[in-house]
């Protein structure tokens, strides 16, 4: 579509008898394009000059200038219709217009502000959707919430103390912080008050209602402050499936690393061996809690089964580069080809 060398030759052999398409030269100082006439004069007995000038008044092409200098036919092509071309093109050019990209990103944590390091990702990840969109990608933009633990448990017993739900939808975020650091505070010398968040963070695992809708209201007030800030930022998620959601799809996965030989004890607790240069992967405690690797591992098979991915992508901190490391390593232990599709940018 470029091809203004070829588009200039076709318009000016007509003018220019004898004219080779090899005569049409590109760029120097004056022009874009040119054709040097002085080969010309033998055959039409003018001065090259005047050859130049007679064929600039003939030969018209659109979005070309055409003039005469000192027997050259200089050519020029208009810069404001080639940008337009070029960005037209550009715009059609969809190369991955059948694959899928899953991009994690974001992912906030409940009850925890909305830090300087999400900011990074948000806007990196925002960034890298826009961009494969553009490409013509399937993009599936995932905010992988950090919405288990056993925090959750303090958090409602520290809202059940000192808490109340006016001043909770007033001051939204900065009341659960400060109610956190209350908690924290008081149980390191108040052994009923831990032991009574340990029965809260109990009842959320086991679906108590009243627990669970608590929790969620936490959600909901830790959310509409992030949505703030994607609101500004022009960014929509397709999903906000967080940790939670995997944590009864983990002994799936458990399953699948006993097949496998792969899941070993120690101390009670479940780990996968790595290769020697990375620690063990955690994957379940002595104590029954199963941890953050064994949740991405989790996530991982459910969007390799629910996006088909082609790529999978987790745009987060620097300093989380040894989990993604174990995560991928205990994907390519497991059999995994896809793993190979799955990319930390840190
Ligand atoms: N919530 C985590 C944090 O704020 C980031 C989660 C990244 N995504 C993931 N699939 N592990 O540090």
């Amino acid at each position: 579509m470029f091809d203004y060398k070829t588009l200039i030759y076709e318009s000016a052999k007509n003018v220019l008898d004898g004219l080779d398409p090899s005569d049409v030269t590109a760029a120097d100082a004056f022009c874009d394009y040119c054709i040097p006439c002085f080969k010309f004069a033998k055959i039409l007995r003018k001065s090259p000059m005047i050859i130049a000038a007679d064929a600039a008044k003939a030969i018209s092409i659109e979005g070309i200038k055409t003039e005469a200098l000192n027997g050259y036919l200089n050519f020029t092509v208009e810069r404001e219709g080639f940008i337009a071309h070029a960005l037209s093109e550009i715009g059609e050019y969809k190369p991955l217009e059948d694959k899928t990209v899953c991009l994690d990103y974001s992912s906030v944590n409940i009850a925890k502000p909305f830090h300087i390091g999400h900011l990074m990702t948000t806007v990196i990840g925002g960034s890298l959707c826009n961009i494969y969109r553009e490409l013509g990608a399937k993009v599936v933009g995932i905010n992988h919430l950090g919405d288990w633990g056993t925090q959750f448990g303090g958090l409602i017993s520290a809202y059940r103390r000192w808490g109340d739900e006016a001043r909770l939808n007033e001051r939204g975020l900065d009341e659960l912080l400060e109610l956190y650091v209350r908690y924290h505070s008081e149980a390191e010398n108040d052994e009923v008050i831990a032991a009574e968040a340990r029965e809260w963070s109990k009842k959320i695992e086991s679906g108590d209602p009243y627990a669970v809708g608590l929790f969620e209201k936490f959600k909901a007030t830790t959310l509409e402050q992030a949505k703030k800030v994607y609101k500004r930022l022009n960014i929509e998620f397709d999903s906000y499936l967080g940790e939670s959601f995997y944590v009864d799809k983990v002994p799936a996965v458990e399953q699948r690393l006993e097949k496998k030989g792969l899941l070993k004890m120690s101390d009670g607790a479940e780990i996968v061996e790595l290769s020697d240069d990375m620690p063990p992967a955690l994957i379940r405690r002595s104590d029954g809690a199963s941890l953050y690797i064994a949740r991405d591992l989790a996530a991982a098979y459910y969007r390799h089964e629910n996006y088909d991915f082609d790529k999978c992508l987790y745009v987060v901190a620097s300093h989380q580069a040894l989990h993604f490391k174990q995560l991928f390593k205990v994907l390519e232990l497991l059999g995994e080809p896809w793993e190979r599709e799955m990319i930390h940018v840190s």
